[in-house]
């Protein structure tokens, strides 16, 4: 296993780290004993950072990560987020310590290495959603500050999801540890410059600008939820539905773009298309980590043997430049 330094926080992170969110789903829908055998099996393997959030199955990917590993006792970084409501903005710091004291208990964890606002951020205050503003960015930062002062938390971090112009501001503030961005095949925009009439949402290379920053970067959404598999087939722990982040209108939407790939695997550049995806992302120097979903033990064991094959060549190599997916508009 490839390790990479988180930024300025100094940790160094497995450039595979294990999703437990409810997409994959394993933390959430899986059986212990599975859940047991995936958990020890990364660790084996050199996973060493697990990323989950207070929301996922609403706790209970922290209630289950936390029972695995108070049984295994590995030696990890575990992440964990803090979604706060509509209803608690008049009150930010008091709904910041809620979250993060239930996340600990649920995790059995004096600390966690790292606490991120998983709420998206936005220009101007959006009612009816929770997007926080720069002014309210500054209260939750303060909040897992004294956290971190308070030694619940080593470091802390935000979330790279929200409107582009609010999350370079916040980056540029140069404040928290880490950011977690979108990254992948369909939208690599966050990596590298996309074209006029790019069809998603242009995240203006907020990778580069966060890494600049001496932020650590964790690349999320590398699989778009499961579309590059190329099939809109669910397993049986993953979400049934998931809803795109700055790619397509819908899943079956995605897995069309997923398809222009199919190139990658036609001429033998990967065995597969989540091959494909996961080492474009791990090609990129600036990301520290490359979070994947996982489902089951199959997927997690497939993801290590990716990640040991290397970044993807780049994407500049002559057949994949005149390749039909990679002259359509915005690649
Ligand atoms: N900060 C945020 O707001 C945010 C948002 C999203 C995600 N995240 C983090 O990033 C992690 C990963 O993101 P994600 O779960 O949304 O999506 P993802 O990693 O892009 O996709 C996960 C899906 O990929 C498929 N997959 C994984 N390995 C596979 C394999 N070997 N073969 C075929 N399909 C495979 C699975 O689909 P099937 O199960 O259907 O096979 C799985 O549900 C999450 O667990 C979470 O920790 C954070």
């Amino acid at each position: 296993m490839e390790y990479r330094l988180l930024g300025r926080t100094g940790l160094r992170v497995s450039a595979l780290g294990f999703g437990c969110g409810a997409v994959g789903g394993l933390l959430v829908r899986g059986d212990y004993a599975e859940m047991i055998r995936a958990v020890a099996r990364g660790v084996e393997l050199g996973v060493n950072y697990f990323d989950t959030a207070a929301i996922y199955g609403a706790g209970l990917s922290e209630t289950n990560l936390g029972r695995v590993l108070a049984e295994l006792r590995p030696d990890v970084l575990v992440g964990t987020k803090v979604m706060i409501r509509e209803e608690e903005l008049d009150d930010i710091p008091a709904a910041v310590i809620r979250s993060v004291e239930r996340s600990l208990s649920r995790l059995r964890r004096p600390q966690v290495d790292l606490i991120q606002l998983h709420n998206p951020l936005a220009v101007a205050h959006q009612p009816g959603r929770s997007w926080l503003t720069a002014p309210a960015l500054a209260v939750v930062g303060e909040a897992l500050e004294r956290l971190c002062e308070q030694g619940k938390a080593r470091f802390w971090g935000i979330n790279g999801i929200g409107e582009t112009a609010a999350l370079h501001a916040a980056v540029e503030l140069g404040q928290a540890h880490t950011i977690q961005c979108c990254y992948n095949l369909i939208n690599p925009s966050a990596g590298q410059p996309v074209s006029p009439g790019f069809p998603f949402q242009d995240y203006a290379g907020l990778i580069d600008r966060a890494a600049g920053q001496g932020m650590g970067v964790i690349a999320i959404r590398v699989l778009a939820g499961g579309a590059l598999s190329g099939s809109t087939d669910r397993h049986a722990h993953a979400a049934a539905t998931v809803e795109p982040i700055a790619t397509g209108r819908d899943y079956a939407e995605d897995v069309a773009h997923a398809r222009r790939f199919d190139f990658l695997v036609q001429e033998g550049f990967v065995g597969s298309l989540v091959e494909a995806a996961i080492r474009f992302a791990l090609a990129k120097p600036e990301i520290s980590t490359v979070l994947v979903g996982i489902s089951d033990l199959a997927q997690l064991e497939q993801a290590v043997e990716f990640v040991a094959r290397g970044p993807l060549p780049p994407a500049d190599r002559p057949a994949m430049k005149s390749s039909p997916a990679m002259k359509s508009p915005g690649y």
